[in-house]
């Protein structure tokens, strides 16, 4: 299924996109299945989309279900934490009662342990789709300069991952933070209803561009170009810089 690429013309209208996104698909998920499963995201422009989130009127947050696409493995209250980054943007602005709240295990003894206990956390709630996989209504991605996205860096072993057994695992990091990491695999990512993945920035274009115009780049060198929803939509939300080579 091709993407969709929505090319934002500021800094407000990227964050009013993205939270029009997530309200439309957050409306239909309970309308249709009484209840909304979104996985959150890190990196730099997570803060600010979020508290333009936390503004959205029409999300039902007691039938919404967050998650987190990938999570540093550290305490609630370190500063490379994506669920502090989330909480302090959003889910403390939000009425979300905390038992829709679901952050990686951080007190597990090892990354791994993390990491499966946190796909048993999410095949508990959305149970096992068709193909024995968990379906999220709705996963935002970011995109690093090198082409990560989650923490599903370049040449990193997670990216090998195809087998829907494994729909969460513990990656080392490919950039600062350098700390271990707990991460949502492609099977598990692809197989979501919406996925968005947005990012700013010329340094980003070419990544952008490839991903694109070749998805059959080798998702080893460029990860993002793993992001094939399976049977889902995927929608790119840019800058005109981050989508500046893409001749739209
Ligand atoms: C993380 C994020 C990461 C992020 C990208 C994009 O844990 O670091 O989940 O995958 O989405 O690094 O981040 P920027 O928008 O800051 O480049």
């Amino acid at each position: 299924m091709s993407a969709k690429i929505i090319v934002a013309d500021s800094p407000e209208d990227f964050a009013l996109q993205c939270a029009r996104l997530v309200a439309d698909n957050a409306k239909e998920a309970v309308e249709k299945r009484g209840q909304f499963s979104i996985a959150l995201s890190g990196g730099s422009l997570a803060s600010q989309l979020y508290i333009r989130l936390s503004e959205e009127k029409g999300i039902d947050w007691a039938k919404t279900f967050v998650f987190f696409g990938d999570d540093r493995f550290v305490e609630s209250e370190n500063p490379y934490s994506n669920f502090s980054l989330a909480f302090d943007s959003l889910l403390s602005r939000v009425e979300i009662p905390n038992g829709n709240i679901f952050p990686i295990d951080w007190n597990a003894s090892t990354p791994a342990l993390a990491a499966d206990s946190y796909a048993n956390t999410i095949e508990a709630i959305l149970g096992e789709g068709a193909n024995n996989i968990p379906k999220f209504d709705f996963i935002h991605l970011g995109m690093g300069p090198d082409g990560h996205t989650a923490s599903l860096f370049p040449r990193s072993s997670a990216l090998q991952i195809d087998d829907s057994k494994r729909i969460v695992v513990t990656n080392h990091a490919g950039l600062k933070p350098w700390v271990d990491r707990i991460t949502f695999t492609l099977p598990l990512i692809n197989n979501a209803r919406t996925i968005v993945i947005t990012a700013t920035g010329e340094i980003k274009a070419e990544k952008i561009k490839k991903a694109i115009e070749h998805p059959d780049e080798n998702i080893l060198d460029l990860p993002i170009a793993g992001v094939s929803p399976s049977h889902g939509n995927l929608i790119w939300l840019l800058d005109k810089a981050a989508a500046s080579l893409l001749g739209l």
